[in-house]
């Protein structure tokens, strides 16, 4: 996010409580004679002012106004600390699964769009929103992606196979083959070869549409920022009756494969750190997820 200021305050709506400057990370609102005042240089443009103002006195310009929804009414006002139902949320949570079975039905492209903004509600490094959203809103174009996956990892096969060349990687890249090899190739050879005897899509399930979340290599958090995108997307589409799951193997192809990365028009700047398959769920569930028992350390001593 650029940290030009673009705070607006009206100085006639302005009510002078104070509450922008109290919000405010940056410093770039100030009290001068009991009204709120830009007097900063710079800015985090969050939006945090305009948010808390009780006047409807502050715009950051920058900001895209309105946030709208093609499928889900939306509600600017801002839900108190406490005052959702945590059940409820819990619920949408382990009710989200991996989906993998999905049915030959398109999406529509305004329902992939709004996934893309539900996504930017979340939090990022410094607030620097330099997350990037590459859609593949159909079957095909899932298919072509599909198709040069493969072809990476075909590749990456043929080499992992042999064994002077684990030996080599071993003394010169750190056993990566290796342990590629020993941890992928099999499932891979054999998801390969389900793809070429059958067309069974092993990687895509058959998803309908795919949302790559990226980021700008230079942002303070890239990887962390296109993470919890992803996860309010995944949330969402659950939420709109959409299943997804997200698919690793593209995103390591994406990355190393250049040639990829020309095709999804991914420029050397960025890179994708997650791969989104979407698609209406073939499949349904009697209850929701359970998990392993998690440790929780205290190591300063303050369990109660
Ligand atoms: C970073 C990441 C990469 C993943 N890659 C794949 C993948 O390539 N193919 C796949 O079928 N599932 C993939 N998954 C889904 C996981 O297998 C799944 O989240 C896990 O088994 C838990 O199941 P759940 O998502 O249904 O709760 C991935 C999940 C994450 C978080
Ligand atoms: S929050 Fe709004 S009303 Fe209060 S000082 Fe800031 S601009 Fe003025």
């Amino acid at each position: 996010m650029n940290s030009t200021v673009t705070t607006r305050i009206d100085p006639d709506a302005c009510i002078g409580c104070g509450r922008c400057v109290d919000v405010c990370p940056a410093g770039t609102i100030s009290m001068q004679e009991g009204r709120g005042v830009v007097t900063g240089t710079y800015s985090m443009n969050c939006g945090h002012c305009e948010a808390v103002c009780p006047a409807e006195a502050v715009t950051v310009t920058s900001l895209e106004h309105p946030f709208f929804l093609a499928s889900a009414a939306v509600d600017d006002r801002w839900l108190p600390h406490g005052e959702y139902d945590t059940g409820q949320l819990v619920r949408l949570m382990r009710s989200r699964r991996s989906c993998r079975n999905f049915e030959k039905k398109a999406i529509d492209r305004r329902l992939l769009e709004d996934l893309v903004r539900i996504g930017t509600t979340a939090p990022s490094g410094t607030n620097s929103q330099s997350w990037t959203f590459t859609v593949l809103a159909g079957r095909r174009e899932v298919e072509t992606l599909g198709a040069e996956v493969a072809g990476f990892f075909r590749k990456l096969n043929r080499n992992a196979a042999k064994a002077s060349l684990r030996l080599m990687a071993k003394i010169f890249a750190r056993d990566r083959l290796g342990e590629y090899y020993r941890r992928y190739y099999k499932t891979v050879q054999e998801g390969l070869e389900l793809w070429e005897r059958e067309g069974a899509d092993t990687l895509f399930h058959g998803a309908a549409a795919v949302i790559l979340v990226g980021g700008r290599k230079s942002a303070s958090s890239p990887r962390e920022d296109a993470l919890l995108a992803s996860q309010n997307i995944l949330l969402a589409a659950h939420s709109l009756g959409l299943g997804s799951c997200m698919i690793g193997f593209a995103v390591a192809a994406i990355n190393r494969d250049t040639k990829i990365q020309r095709l999804l028009k991914i420029p050397a700047a960025e890179s994708v750190h997650a791969a989104i398959a979407l698609g209406y769920p073939a499949e349904r569930y009697e209850k929701a997820a359970f998990r392993k028992n998690v440790p929780i350390r205290y190591p300063l001593g303050s369990k109660s």
